[in-house]
């Protein structure tokens, strides 16, 4: 990939900056702003070389809300003038973004000179502002993207073992097809989260009212690998399955002992909902033992932060879907794009 570092005279040039913003909100409050908080040096850089800045981001699936929270959160805690950063509309409001339309790429690179990708965590998209904006504009990947490749990329390139990976929260279709390559590149794949449930289901349990999948992944088949490991104990709430048990985490802790690498992705509960429980004693546990530790997925930093955690764990990415893409693949549609 270009570095920014490579870019040369940015002064009074309109820098295009991808970022992914999309953050939890409520109440119209940001809730966790690692990802904006992680997006800072690239956008400090490129004002100190003078550049004007348009931040793309998208924020939830489907472009429908709006971003002023974000925007003012952004001033708030940055204390960046609005004078050389604006911010372009919720970039999945145009149906062209996702699907990746050319024409509206070239409409969007008459907005700026130069593009830079900073949005590791949603480069996994074949959508325009990822893949085919780069085409028509002088490009670079951003710091906040080269972090994550550069601490991801030694994963696969050195693998170590025993190598337990964790996976919950929901996002079926991103996940579930990952789940075939992480039986293979790990020793043990633990599902928790509302994942587990299309796994419980298919093996006869009842999982009462809990969130499931319309499309059945091939369960049947993953149920007969040996590395696959599932609660054993749930806390039900109103008939639905909010958290994975106390016999579960003792289960998963003593896996956690023996490993050399653990990822994990996704909350083991129904975080929203109260079901954090599990998830947090997980997290300290990990947090003590000597394995390599890789985290990510937008739930479970929120809690890291929450928990004051983040010197914890050797690496904490940005990425939830994109980074389980990149480990599995070693590279992404947005990587490819800025080659
Ligand atoms: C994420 O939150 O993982 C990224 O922002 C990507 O979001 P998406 O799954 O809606 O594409």
């Amino acid at each position: 990939m270009r570095s920014l570092k490579l870019a040369k005279n940015l002064r009074d040039k309109t820098v295009l900056l991808r970022v992914d913003f999309n953050v939890p909100v409520k109440n119209r409050k940001v809730l966790d702003d690692f990802r904006i908080i992680k997006a800072l040096p690239t956008i400090r850089f490129l004002l100190e070389k003078g550049a004007k800045i348009i931040l793309i981001t998208h924020l939830g699936k489907d472009g429908t809300v709006s971003l002023d929270p974000i925007k003012k959160h952004f001033f708030a805690i940055s204390k960046l003038s609005k004078n050389k950063i604006t911010f372009f509309d919720n970039i999945r409001k145009f149906s062209g973004e996702t699907k990746n339309d050319e024409v509206f790429a070239k409409k969007l690179s008459l907005f700026g000179d130069i593009y830079v990708n900073d949005a590791f965590s949603v480069s996994h998209r074949e959508h325009a502002s990822i893949v085919k904006l780069p085409k028509y504009l002088p490009s670079f990947a951003g710091f906040q993207f080269e972090e994550e490749v550069e601490n991801l990329s030694h994963v696969f390139k050195k693998t170590k073992h025993p190598f337990l990976f964790i996976l919950g929260g929901v996002k079926f279709s991103t996940k579930m097809p990952l789940i075939k390559k992480y039986l293979k590149l790990a020793d043990q794949v633990f599902i928790g989260g509302a994942l587990a449930n299309d796994f419980l289901k298919a093996k006869g349990y009842d999982v009462g009212k809990s969130l499931v999948s319309d499309n059945n992944y091939g369960i049947r088949e993953l149920l007969k690998n040996k590395k696959l490991i599932l609660p054993i104990d749930f806390i039900k709430k109103d008939k639905i399955i909010l958290d994975i048990g106390s016999e579960s985490v003792i289960k998963l802790a003593s896996l956690i002992k023996k490993s050399k690498l653990i990822l994990w992705n996704g909350p083991l509960g129904k975080y929203e909902a109260g079901g954090a429980e599990a998830t947090k004693k997980v997290l300290k546990l990990i947090a003590i033992s000597k394995a390599e530790s890789i985290i990510g997925g937008g739930d479970t930093i929120a809690l890291i932060s929450a928990m004051k955690m983040e010197n914890k764990f050797s690496f904490i990415s940005t990425g939830g879907g994109a980074t389980l893409d990149y480990l599995a693949n070693g590279t992404l549609p947005g990587i490819k794009a800025l080659e």
